[in-house]
């Protein structure tokens, strides 16, 4: 459903190339979660950016759903729905559903779809409430729901979620984590990535340490375990990037 094939990203910082992702590859399946975990700077966001259209790869090639990032770019954005963490986007002045069904109408769904999705999705996320509220005046967890369901107002096959929990309480987190869940039995191909190891450890099928744009281990959850010869995905991280 997702490919990414030796991509590396070449950003220019003061007159000099920086690589921000080297030589990645990794593919994930339908029904999938797929953890990308590193520290700060390590290269997640930049790599979701690729895969979103964004951005393009310096070197190499992205298939989402059968099509190629730079040549089918219009037809990868149908496919995927993108969740930054932090900023949310939302418009302040516009109501969770006008914002939701602004996106809705950039998808290109009609009334109808769209309301039906607003339905569907204000349900799953407790919104009903506040659909018709100015989310200027939301928590950051109501913000955060709105984004959700706006980022996956089109249904999209294939979702990125860039540390969807930042910022959230434990029972906000809960709520989007219980979504993630959700997402995944609805046969979605998902990318996650995370600072929060046991929300990796929970929802993760496999997952790729990356750190300076490299990769340093990736596999299953157990496989990278048995590599690292350690109990926790936390401890299996912090050993790898201690040795690199
Ligand atoms: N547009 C850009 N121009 C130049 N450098 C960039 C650009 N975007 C990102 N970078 C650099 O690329 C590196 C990777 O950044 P990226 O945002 O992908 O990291 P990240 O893994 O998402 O980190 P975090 O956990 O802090 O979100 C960083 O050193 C960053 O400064
Ligand atoms: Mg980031």
């Amino acid at each position: 459903m997702l490919t990414l094939d030796n991509v590396t990203k070449v950003f220019r910082k003061n007159d000099k190339n920086f690589v921000a992702v080297e030589d990645l590859s990794f593919n994930i399946n339908k029904g999938e979660i797929f953890g990308l975990i590193g520290t700060n700077g390590a290269g997640k966001t930049t790599t979701m950016r690729m895969i979103a259209t964004t951005l393009k790869p310096t070197y190499g090639q992205i298939n989402v759903c059968g099509f190629d990032s730079v040549k089918d770019d219009a037809n990868v954005r149908k496919c995927i729905g993108v969740l930054y963490g932090g900023d949310t986007g939302l418009y302040d002045r516009l109501t969770a559903r006008e914002n939701i069904e602004y996106f809705g109408r950039l998808n290109g769904l009609n009334d109808d779809a769209i309301n039906k999705q607003i339905e569907y999705l204000s349900e799953v996320f407790g919104l009903k409430g506040y659909l018709d509220r100015r989310c200027g005046s939301f928590s950051r967890g109501m913000k955060q729901k709105t984004s959700f369901a706006r980022a996956i107002i089109h249904n999209p096959q294939v979702m990125l979620f860039d540390e969807p929990t930042a910022g959230l309480d434990i029972l906000a987190s809960e709520e989007v984590i219980d979504f993630i869940k959700q997402c995944k039995k609805l046969g979605k191909t998902i990318l996650l990535s995370s600072h929060n190891m046991q929300e990796v450890e929970e929802l993760c099928d496999r997952a790729l340490i990356i750190d300076h744009g490299k990769t340093l281990c990736s596999g299953t959850l157990e496989n990278i375990l048995q590599q690292t010869n350690t109990n926790s995905i936390k401890e299996a991280f912090i050993k790898i990037i201690k040795k690199d």
